[in-house]
């Protein structure tokens, strides 16, 4: 039986630093509320010149992750953008990046699935890898939210950033590599968490078309208590699924939405934050991206050794949610 294998990760924030001090000056809100409501102290936001759309974050970010896993573009048989805030409506920011990889034998493509969009990307690339219509993936989540930010809402400005993360994957016969990823959806919720912009709902797109600008809207305390159950009620079916449990987790990599929501997961799984990595403190919430970018940097730490079993753990708009048992592989 083939399974997906990540075998390279990489990830990119913009350079520009937007601290809670200088949001102290663009809403009415304190350094000491965001950080203790949220464990959010400072974010990245995105210059908006030519080099930090979606599309350039993805690409840095997947160059690194070639670059560890010894594999070169044109070896790549499928790219999968997890996104919500694409450079535009289409082309997918997939056909972008490989564009710019110039990886032109993979089929490229973009899941649409709010914040879980990274772990729907990777269970997309790793079943065409199991079924064998794929060999090496390339498996990105990449946002640029400050562009969907509404700067005078203080219930959702101070939570954003942007950034991208991606991981290659190649088809694994062995024991290590992805275990399997559990993924559900409720469009029932989905009020809690959307985009005032339509497309083809015909008055929001004249809203935008006359300059009114499109932006995330959010209901966050009933959101906060559904991805608390949601990401801790998938993590256990997965967990349960390859008869493993929290004592056998060395990294819980979760989405980092707010460190509350972690803490408060990681509770219900009785697992402690020793084993929880988070970097929320320097990112904010970067959706899609979250995932991919703490997975790099807890792997350039060190802290994945072969054979580890990673839990990855994800909620979002939709409502998504999702958990990936990987057993590490280098
Ligand atoms: N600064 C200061 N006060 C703020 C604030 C800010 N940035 N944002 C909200 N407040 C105020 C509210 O106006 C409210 O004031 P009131 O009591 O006078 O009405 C008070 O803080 C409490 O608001 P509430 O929304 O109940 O706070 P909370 O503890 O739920 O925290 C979130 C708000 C958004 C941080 C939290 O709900 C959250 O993280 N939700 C889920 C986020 C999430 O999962 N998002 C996406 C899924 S990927």
């Amino acid at each position: 039986m083939l399974k997906g294998c990540i075998v390279g990760t990489g990830s990119t924030t913009p350079k520009r630093v937007l601290t809670n001090k200088d949001l102290e000056n663009i809403v009415d809100t304190t350094d000491e509320w965001i950080t203790r409501r949220t464990g959010i102290k400072e974010r990245r936001i995105s210059s908006g010149g030519l080099d930090e759309n979606t599309s350039d974050m993805s690409t840095k970010a997947s160059l690194s992750a070639l670059e560890m896993a010894g594999i070169s573009p044109e070896a790549l048989d499928m790219i999968v953008i997890g996104t919500v805030t694409p450079d535009r409506q289409f082309p997918s920011v997939a056909c972008f990046v490989q564009k710019a990889l110039k990886a032109s034998k993979a089929v490229a493509l973009d899941v649409s699935a709010g914040c879980s969009g990274f772990l729907y990307a990777l269970s997309i690339a790793d079943n065409a890898i199991a079924t064998g219509s794929c060999k090496n993936a390339l498996v990105i989540g990449a946002e640029r939210l400050s562009s969907i930010t509404n700067w005078e809402d203080r219930s959702t400005c101070v939570l954003l950033g942007d950034g991208a993360g991606a991981v290659v994957l190649t088809p694994s016969t062995g024991t290590h590599g992805i275990l399997s990823t559990h993924l559900q959806s409720d469009g029932s919720f989905w009020e809690l968490l959307y985009s005032s912009d339509g497309i083809s709902k015909i008055p929001e797109m004249l809203n935008t078309i006359e300059g009114k600008p499109f932006y995330m809207i959010m209901d966050g305390n009933p959101l906060f208590k559904k991805a608390v159950c949601c990401m801790a009620d998938i993590a256990t079916e997965a967990l349960e699924h390859n008869e493993l449990s929290s004592a056998d987790v060395k990294l819980m990599v979760p989405h980092q939405a707010n460190l509350r929501i972690i803490k408060a997961t990681a509770e219900k799984l009785s697992i402690p934050m020793e084993r929880v990595y988070t970097n929320i403190y320097k990112y904010g919430n970067t959706s899609s991206a979250t995932i991919p970018i703490a997975l790099d940097e807890a792997n350039r730490e060190g802290l994945l050794k072969k054979g580890d079993f990673v839990l990855l753990v994800t909620f979002g708009a939709g409502l998504t949610w999702g958990a990936s048992v990987v057993k590490w592989s280098f």
